[in-house]
């Protein structure tokens, strides 16, 4: 069966696109969606992307998602730095998930360099833009295959 895997971007990724194209790109949200789906489809995995300004929204998914996903992506952009909401709700989450950001949150101010989810993900991909979400799938199938269960 392949894995179906649930893709949660955060505020502000609406505005991809016009959203400082320097640092950002120039892709909007719905190409990287389709980025990811064509991404998931080549590994032969599907995936649901799901992007909200609204913090509950995200926590939401996260706690329903092991009903219906294998695994998550998220780029909970500037949640990331000050959510404990989503870091509490990934804490009763089954599912590994893996962090992602578009931009090196490293090379750029330092309240970007701290993420509350870090330390709960499989592992972080950062500064590589709409590729880091293909990589973090590439990741993920390898982590769902080598499970025990
Ligand atoms: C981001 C980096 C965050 O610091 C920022 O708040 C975002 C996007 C990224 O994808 O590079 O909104 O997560």
């Amino acid at each position: 069966m392949a894995y179906n895997i649930l893709i949660l971007n955060g505020p502000n990724l609406n505005m991809l696109g016009t959203r400082e194209p320097e640092i950002y790109g120039a892709q909007t949200l719905d190409d990287l969606e389709n980025y990811c789906r064509e991404s998931a489809a080549t590994l032969g995995m599907k995936c649901t992307c799901f992007q909200s300004n609204l913090e509950g929204d995200l926590v939401g998914k996260i706690q329903t998602a092991a009903a219906e996903f294998d695994g998550i992506i998220i780029n909970a952009a500037a949640y990331t730095h000050t959510s404990v909401a989503i870091h509490d709700a990934f804490k009763t989450c089954p599912l590994p998930f893996i962090e992602v950001h578009l931009s090196n949150v490293y090379a750029r101010e330092e309240f970007r360099h701290k993420s509350l989810i870090s330390s709960l993900a499989k592992g972080v991909l950062c500064g590589f833009g709409q590729m880091g979400y293909s990589l973090a799938l590439q990741a993920m199938k390898e982590i769902l295959n080598s499970r025990e269960d």
